[in-house]
């Protein structure tokens, strides 16, 4: 019996990730939660043809905790998307106490569970989360992911466009380490398989275009929110590596983890001068298993590391000092 909880599962992102979880007959039990709508989402998708049973439960008569029992994986989407002129960090006000509040009730109700946090801005609301954990007395750091894989599908996917129309983009594999806002998000195009050979105006473009993806679709939304149908497939493609791993196949995928609580990560926690972090992990029965070493970088993807963890530390410093 595997059982998922989608918390904010009405919202732009949720609803389409819930689609994709049911669609897959990769798990017995949806449990679908948010403010409004999702008992009826829950009728919607209980028409489709897979064995999956879905559940809707709204904050009254103690929803939240009926959707949270017995889950095995929780995915975090609920909070307020970003608007033209915004950026990730401007959610955080908003955002922290509804990711404090839902983690509380975690810590209460189901604190085996693998969380996936997609709410933004995730630099901040990851440490939020395992604060609400460690207050509660349950933090696991394997077993607590912020969702960062939108910006590795991004890195393949923009590269492959530069390179041309011959390449597919999921025959690309590009690392991305660091965290998930502009300066912070590290492509590393130096590490890529197959080798990306660009020129250097061209690579650092692209690695623009992963930094400030996310601004690219706020923009093109034109007030409408920012991604939901990219990020619901991203963190779809990063449940399943997690529902593979607890399987016991094994299998890497980058994620923003509390690195000193994983094994390898207090070695690269201690290189980089952060706890928080987004490296490759392995994935396994019991979640994250392993961190592993970022490895040779050039001297550019150097460079923009600096920058990233100066971004980076001033994120974090925003979320721990939210629950101090
Ligand atoms: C993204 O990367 O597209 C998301 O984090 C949404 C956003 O606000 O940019």
């Amino acid at each position: 019996m595997v059982k998922i909880a989608l918390l904010g599962a009405a919202g732009q992102i949720g609803t389409p990730l819930s689609l994709l979880c049911k669609a897959s007959d990769l798990f017995d039990e949806i449990s679908l939660y948010d403010l409004v709508h999702v008992p009826g989402i829950a009728t919607d998708l209980n028409h489709i043809d897979t064995r999956t049973r879905v559940s809707g439960h709204l904050p009254d008569d103690s929803g939240l905790k009926k959707a949270l029992t017995g889950a095995d994986i929780v995915v975090v989407t609920a909070g307020i998307a970003r608007k033209p002129g915004m950026t990730r960090d401007d959610l955080f006000k908003t955002n922290a106490s509804i990711i404090r509040d839902i983690f509380t009730d975690i810590a209460v109700t189901c604190p085996q569970a693998m969380c996936c946090v997609v709410t933004n801005p995730v630099n901040s609301t990851l440490p939020v989360a395992t604060e609400a954990l460690k207050k509660g007395g349950v933090f696991d750091p394997t077993r607590i992911f912020g969702v960062t894989t939108l910006d590795v599908v991004r890195a393949s996917t923009f590269a492959a466009h530069a390179l041309g129309d011959n390449v597919n983009p999921k025959d690309l594999k590009v690392s991305v380490i660091g965290g998930h806002s502009g300066a912070t998000i590290l492509p590393l195009y130096s590490q890529a398989e197959p080798p990306v050979t660009l020129d250097d105006q061209t690579l650092a473009g692209v690695i623009n275009r992963v930094q400030f993806g996310g601004d690219e679709i706020v923009k093109s939304k034109q007030g409408a929110g920012s991604a939901t149908t990219c990020m619901a497939y991203a963190g779809f493609r990063f449940i399943k590596a997690l529902l593979s791993g607890m399987d016991g196949e094994a299998i890497t995928e980058e994620a923003y983890v509390y690195l000193p609580g994983i094994p390898g990560g207090k070695e690269i926690a201690a290189e980089l001068g952060v706890d928080y972090f987004a490296v490759k992990v392995e994935l396994g029965k019991t979640g994250a298993t392993k961190a592993l070493p970022i490895g040779k970088i050039s001297e550019h993807e150097t460079r923009l590391l600096e920058v990233a963890l100066k971004e980076l530390k001033s994120n974090i410093a925003t979320g721990l000092s939210f629950m101090a």
